[in-house]
Order: C-alpha cells, then structure tokens, then sequence
C-alpha cells in the first residue's frame, strides 16, 4: 500500500517559545490522523521539539548532517548526535543546500549513507531548476539526481528512503507545480524505482515539495504517485499545516 507521509520543513525558522504553541497543536490535531507526520526542525530545537513529541507518533527530524562520522569538522553535526537527540529522519539533498553549501550528488550520497548507518530515515530532495525546466531537462536532472544516490545503496538502502520532489522554481515562490506537472515527474520517478525494486517500488514514499498550502494540497494528493508533502512556509502555520495532513489522510 502507498505511504501517506507528510513532512513538515521548517528551514530556518523557530523560537522557543514559538516552537512549544506550534508543536502542541500539531501534536493534538495530527495523532489520530492516517498519515505519517515528520517535524524536520533547526538543530538547536530538536530536543525541545522532540520533548513536545514524545509519546506522540510524530516523527523528528533535522535539516541536514554532515557527511563525516565524527572529528574535527567545526559546526556539524554527526548523525549518531541527532540520533542521540531522538531524530528519525534528516532532510538530505535540499536545493537550498546544494545552492548555497555546494552540495553535489556525492556529498549527498554521503550523506544518506551516513544517515542509514545510523538507523535516520533519510527525506532526499531532487528537484530541477526554472533554467532546466525551460530547456526540457527536467527528467533528465532529477533521475540523474535519483540515480546518483541509488548507484551507492544496496537494495536495502534504496528500499529505505523517502523522496521528495521539489521543482526549485516553487519553492518558497507562492507558485506550485500543477498536479499534472507533478505527477509527470513523480511517474518517471516511479518509473525508476520499479526497476530498480520491483514490485517493493510502491512501498516507498514520494513526496512533491514546492509550495504547498492547505489549498493546493488536496489536488496534488489526489495524483496517483504523490504520496505526501514536504511543507516550508505552509508548516510553520499550524492550521496550514494541519489541514495538509488531514489531506494527505483522506487520499
Ligand atoms: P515551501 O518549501 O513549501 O516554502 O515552498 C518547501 C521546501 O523547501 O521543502
């Protein structure tokens, strides 16, 4: 059975005292819901938002981890550490990352490896850019993205991620793909996927990123291979944020 998984992205954003009202109520209103629900939040707020979770099925996760195992590497932070802190899954591989911190797909690679190892859920971004949209190489740039990471993972490995397709052109931009544009690239993806697991490809969560509110949300989970969301601006409302899930619950 498809997954129902919807991941919320907080970037940099948070407060203490903001996190614990917005954390609360996402707690109360998500529990019952068929959907999974990740809280992918900045590093200096994964034990206070873990702590709002505990006993909650709601998920933790970080941002980001460094692709080293532990060291001399100023400012990172291991996977063993957000596995220390209660993290079950890590963002890897988001276009702000490969944009501003020149990550490519080996680093990326890297880095879910390392995430992997350390028993995290790693959420990989692939995504193309406005320029490759325009030239036609959408396909092109994101199962090259895909299949960068899946040349490094064992069936195993590859069996236990969770994709996110994120055009970089609609995030943060108010301007989501359409359903239909969406779900062409979540086919191929799919697509990739069967033939690389066989008939397991259907167990493994597709999310669309871009974009998406409580008002778009709906129509992108009624497409056959979009299974969830990973939300930005629309998580840090949490009734936004909610009705998302409610969504995703009832595709
Ligand atoms: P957005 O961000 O929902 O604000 O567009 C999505 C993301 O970057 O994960």
């Amino acid at each position: 059975m498809a997954r129902k998984l919807v991941a919320a992205n907080w970037k940099m954003n948070g407060s203490a005292e903001g996190n614990a009202a917005l954390t609360g109520r996402v707690v109360e209103a998500v529990s019952a819901l068929a959907c999974e629900v990740v809280l992918c939040v900045p590093y200096p707020y994964l034990l206070q938002v873990g702590g709002l979770l505990a006993g909650s099925r709601i998920g933790l996760g970080a941002q980001d981890l460094s692709e080293h195992d532990a060291g001399a590497y100023t400012g990172e932070v291991s996977a063993a550490m957000l596995t220390d802190v209660g993290c079950t899954h890590v963002v890897i591989g988001h276009s702000e990352r490969r944009k501003y911190h020149g990550e490519t797909d080996d680093v990326v690679l890297g880095k879910v490896r390392r995430a992997q190892a350390a028993g995290l859920v790693p959420i990989v971004c692939v995504g193309e850019s406005r320029e490759e949209r325009e030239a036609g190489e959408t396909e092109a740039v994101v199962l090259r993205q895909l299949e960068a990471v899946f040349a490094g993972l064992d069936d195993v490995g590859a069996r236990s991620l969770v994709l996110a397709y994120e055009p970089v052109w609609a995030i943060g931009t108010g301007l989501a793909a359409t359903p239909e544009m969406a779900q062409a690239v979540h086919a191929s993806i799919r697509t990739a996927l069967r033939s690389r697991l066989g008939d397991d490809a259907g167990a493994l969560a597709v999310l669309y990123g871009g974009s998406v509110n409580a008002d778009n949300a709906a129509s992108l989970f009624a497409m056959a291979d979009i299974d969830g969301a990973l939300v930005g601006g629309a998580s840090l409302d949490a009734e936004a944020f909610i009705s998302i899930c409610v969504a995703n619950s009832g595709r």
